[in-house]
């Protein structure tokens, strides 16, 4: 069914205001916010974190990220390594590896120009985070849309989310009521109240500045269909010779450059799956591949959430008589290893090794 929304001048210059009084009056206090903060490179850093994680996660990252390198002149000279070693345990790997190709993208550039079209142009920055940054900084008239801001929209205007006209709807809504003036804070509003009132689940309508114009309200919109997680399974190993333990580089695109112990590659879990027959076929081919003559023993098992599956991982130990060489793998001792950056995943599977 096509639908086109038609709000007038007066809904559009109460919201705003409703929106723009909460935040004087609610705004919460969070490090990127801070006045001494209001520039490019830490508004910048503040919403690549905050892209894909919550925001008490990313307030003690934010804050050594800047202890580490508080001005973008500092960062220029940041290796990859250092960089993944303070994003551990935070996911979504790729960020920090966008984050060091946009600084030597940036450290070539004489000027850089901050508005919503130019800063597209940098790796890792899409519509949302540029349109983010530009309101935040400059109060930019772009609309800032990411899932929470959805969230608020769908349930005023009391949207389809199934609509084939669902996302041109809310792109146009928001288009429309982006304020002229003060959009960061309209914006950052709008944030605020998606995570403290317009929740996803047990929406507090009664705290809401805008419950008045809210089409759903006191209806719980089930929004989001939940998918059945995949399951998926692998195994790691653990290889000691002497207090060397075999670590490698992974290439796995969810793990990239951060250490782990060897995982083999992952299978679905369906209902024919027979795990001891899974374990010996995989180990043992691994070992022959390896050109290794040795017995294993089962560690331990260990779950591990990635966004859209969940992985399960049986931990092999293989303890061995002499030490072999492979590209990108490294014999390194526990001490060693915790200088280098790990992933969640890796420290699960490191709790087997006791
Ligand atoms: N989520 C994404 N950006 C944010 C910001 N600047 N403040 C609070 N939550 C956010």
């Amino acid at each position: 069914m096509k639908k086109e929304y038609h709000i007038d001048k007066i809904f559009k210059s109460r919201w705003e205001k409703k929106i723009l009084d909460w935040y004087s009056n609610n705004k919460r206090d969070l490090p990127w916010r801070r006045k001494e903060n209001q520039n490019f490179y830490r508004v910048w850093i503040s919403e690549i974190m905050l892209q894909q994680t919550q925001v008490s996660v990313v307030i003690p990252y934010y804050n050594r990220f800047m202890l580490k390198w508080p001005t973008l002149e500092s960062f220029y000279n940041a290796k990859l390594e250092e960089i993944l070693f303070l994003w551990q345990g935070m996911g979504y790997y790729k960020r920090a590896e966008n984050l060091y190709r946009a600084k030597e993208l940036l450290k070539t550039k004489k000027k850089i120009t901050v508005n919503y079209k130019s800063l597209l142009e940098i790796p890792g920055i899409g519509d949302y985070t540029s349109s983010a940054i530009s309101a935040i900084l400059f109060d930019e008239k772009c609309s800032v849309v990411d899932g929470n801001i959805r969230r608020i929209l769908t349930r005023v205007f009391n949207l389809n989310n199934n609509d084939n006209l669902y996302d041109k709807n809310i792109r146009s809504i928001s288009d429309y009521l982006t304020p002229k003036r003060k959009n960061g804070n309209y914006c950052q509003s709008l944030m605020d109240i998606a995570n403290s009132v317009c929740k996803v689940r047990n929406p507090e309508c009664k705290k809401c500045p805008v419950e008045d114009f809210c089409l759903s309200k006191g209806i719980k919109l089930l929004l989001t269909k939940r998918k059945k997680t995949k399951n998926k399974i692998a195994i790691a190993f653990i290889i000691n010779y002497k207090n060397y333990f075999l670590v490698e580089k992974s290439s796995k695109k969810l793990l990239k450059n951060l250490f782990c112990f060897p995982l083999s590659d992952s299978k679905d879990i369906d209902k024919n799956f027979i795990e001891d027959e899974f374990l010996d076929k995989t180990v043992n081919h691994w070992l022959k591949i390896k050109k290794l003559k040795v017995s294993y023993k089962l560690a331990g098992k260990v779950i591990h959430k990635f966004s859209h599956f969940q992985l399960k991982v049986l931990v092999v130990k293989l303890n061995l008589k002499s030490k072999f060489r492979l590209e990108n793998f490294f014999w390194l001792t526990i001490k060693e290893l915790d200088s280098r950056p790990v992933s969640k995943l890796f420290l699960k599977i490191k709790e087997k090794m006791k």
